[in-house]
């Protein structure tokens, strides 16, 4: 029978107690984490989210109803407990924080009783995701998520006093909207009063911020859930937290500027992190050719070198013909590795063919100085010296080369470089490397729908310099977008926007808008560009993303309070789910079966 609390009010927690309160007699509330019968005396550890207490029972202080109380405690009851707090007489536990005392109890109620949880509640849990999953309510009840969440509490507390104080203002956004232009697929809400006519939940608030600058509110922010339905990865959910911000009257400088005092501010306030400003900024070009990337890890090197001219005229057929094809022969210098395992190499090998790669030539340098290489017997003395010496290659070094299409060359050894300090334990994880990426293409082309497909988002102004090419010749024009990146991960993106409705009817036209298709999805947007707008730029931060950087967690599941699983479904509500046929029927809506299923 559950107990009440009356006549009891919790004076602490559990975990901040320290010796500054011996002497105390206080009132804690929490669960039972462990419970140890020693006979006449009794332990019980007891925890809440601020940590472990160890409470004390013995009959003399408490008496028999208290005592036979405390005999019936198991894991995960939730109790009350009035007591004395007292320096430890056993060993002192240096784990824990309140490990220099104890509580000397004299009444413990019962509120409620557990059943034995699926999993042990502890830190560092060993249990399978899928069942903490499943009962999420449990797992949350771990310290380390409980820590992740508490951090993440105060990282958002923290974004809102620095954007208040900067004079941003916190305004809301509508989640039921039409569709927004972020490029994932969206999430569609069937509308009851407009049978056969979908919301789409916003993929960001992108043109909402906007509108709101053309309507003088200067400064915008707001933490908003945003909604993509593409496929998940660990650093990716179906529905996750941006935040968003957008201010007028401003160029690249000053988003860069506002921002990164912000996200210093939460680094110092969350984990006592100093962040050196101005955060180094990069240009695309110099990522992709340094880095075959444009959010590159900058923690260790491996960089790429590009090999094209060295080899041009050498008996490789693989490396020629890539470059008669218009690509590019790269390769990256892997100090110190030239004895890695064939076997070893063989699957970074099989690493590169997942990203498109036919191949990857090796060629180590033996610290006898001889070659042991896959391409060697196509190439002379000369030209193989040639080659490890624009690498940089001494001996004792492997050296990795792909020839492809440049596109192919940077995603094959961008991956390939962070893969390989990875299996090396190269990566320093006490080091925050914060970049910035600048002048982003303006455009992408898109094999499948060939055409150009905006790179950010159709509103993103082009750079000064390059607007002249936004017809002639749209590949070579840079746009005013820039990414804040922090250990390879791609935290945030922005840009400046087009304010002026010509540039931006071009824009469309060049994105394979036609002026209708343009005035149905955004007519709003462009109508609103005429009646008098303030240039404008903006940015997003992914908070979840933000959050688990700053806690070392591999995936964004362990910063998220109900995350979604691969398959974009949570494992404890069990959504999606059917709905009732009246449902449906009130939405005029119904399920069409596929034919395996008939
Ligand atoms: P963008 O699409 O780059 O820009 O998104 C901004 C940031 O949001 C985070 N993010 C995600 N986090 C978790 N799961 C996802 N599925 C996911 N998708 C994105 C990333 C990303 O950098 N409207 C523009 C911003 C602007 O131009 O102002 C936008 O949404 O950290
Ligand atoms: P092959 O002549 O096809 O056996 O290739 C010789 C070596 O070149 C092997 O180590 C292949 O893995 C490698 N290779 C093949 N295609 C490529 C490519 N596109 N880029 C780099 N190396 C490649």
């Amino acid at each position: 029978m559950a107990e009440s609390m009356r006549g009891l009010k919790r004076t602490h927690r559990c975990g901040e107690l320290s010796t500054a309160n011996v002497g105390e007699v206080v009132t804690v509330m929490g669960w039972v984490q462990k419970q140890r019968n020693k006979g006449g005396i009794i332990f019980v550890d007891m925890r809440d989210r601020a940590g472990l207490l160890q409470v004390i029972f013995e009959e003399s202080d408490c008496g028999a109803e208290h005592f036979a109380k405390a005999e019936k405690l198991r894991s995960e009851f939730v109790i009350a407990v009035v007591g004395k707090v007292e320096r430890r007489s056993g060993a002192i536990n240096e784990n824990l924080a309140t490990g220099e005392i104890e509580i000397r109890a004299t009444e413990v109620r019962i509120l409620s009783e557990a059943e034995t949880p699926p999993f042990p509640i502890e830190a560092d849990s060993k249990t399978k995701e899928e069942l903490r999953l499943k009962y999420r309510y449990l797992d949350l009840r771990r310290p380390d998520i409980q820590q992740n969440l508490m951090l993440r509490s105060k990282i958002a507390t923290t974004i809102r006093k620095f954007m208040s104080d900067e004079g941003f203002l916190e305004i809301e956004t509508p989640i039921l909207n039409k569709s927004t232009p972020e490029g994932a697929r969206d999430y569609l809400v069937p509308s009851r009063v407009h049978p056969g006519c979908f919301y789409a939940l916003p993929q960001s608030p992108q043109i909402f911020k906007q509108l709101l600058m053309c309507s003088g509110y200067d400064r915008y922010f707001q933490i908003a859930k945003c909604f993509r339905d593409e496929d998940l990865r660990a650093d990716r959910q179906p529905e996750f937290t941006q935040v968003d911000l957008e201010m007028s009257f401003v160029d690249v400088d000053d988003v860069i500027d506002a921002t990164e005092r912000m996200v210093a501010n939460v680094c110092e306030e969350a984990i006592g992190l100093k962040v050196q400003l101005p955060i180094q900024r990069m240009t695309y070009a110099e990522a992709m050719d340094r880095f075959g990337s444009d959010k590159p890890d900058t923690r260790f090197g491996f960089e790429l070198v590009d090999v094209s001219e060295v080899v041009a005229n050498c008996g490789f057929g693989v490396f020629t013909g890539a470059l008669e094809n218009g690509g590019s022969v790269r390769g990256i210098n892997i100090k110190g590795q030239a004895e890695m395992p064939r076997k070893k190499i063989d699957a970074l090998v099989e690493f590169a063919k997942g990203y498109g790669a036919k191949g990857l030539a090796y060629l180590s340098v033996m610290p006898d100085g001889t070659y042991k290489s896959s391409f060697a017997k196509f190439m002379t003395e000369e030209e193989l010296q040639a080659l490890v010496s624009a690498m940089g290659g001494e001996a004792g070094d492997l050296l990795l080369f792909a020839a492809d299409k440049s596109k192919i060359v940077f995603s094959v050894l961008g991956a390939l470089r962070c893969e390989i300090a990875k299996q090396l334990d190269m990566i320093d994880n006490n080091q925050f490397n914060f970049l910035w990426i600048t002048e982003f293409p303006q455009f992408e082309w898109s094999e499948e729908d060939e055409r150009f497909v905006a790179m950010h988002h159709p509103f993103t102004m082009p750079m000064d310099e390059d607007l002249q090419y936004l017809t002639s010749d749209p590949g070579r024009v840079r746009a005013k977008a820039y990414d804040i990146v922090l250990n390879g991960v791609e935290l945030g993106g922005g840009s400046v926007r087009i304010f002026q409705s010509d540039i931006q009817e071009t824009m469309f036209e060049v994105l394979g808008f036609t002026k209708e298709a343009a005035y149905t999805q955004f007519g709003f947007l462009l109508d609103a560009f005429k009646y008098g707008v303030p240039p404008h730029a903006g940015l997003a931060i992914g908070l979840d993303r933000f959050v688990m950087l700053l806690v070392k967690a591999d995936n964004i599941r362990e910063v998220i309070a109900f995350p979604k699983v691969k398959d974009a479904s949570c494992l404890m509500t069990e959504a999606p789910g059917t709905v009732d046929d009246k449902q449906l029927e009130e939405l005029m809506l119904s399920i069409v079966k596929a034919e395996s299923e008939e």
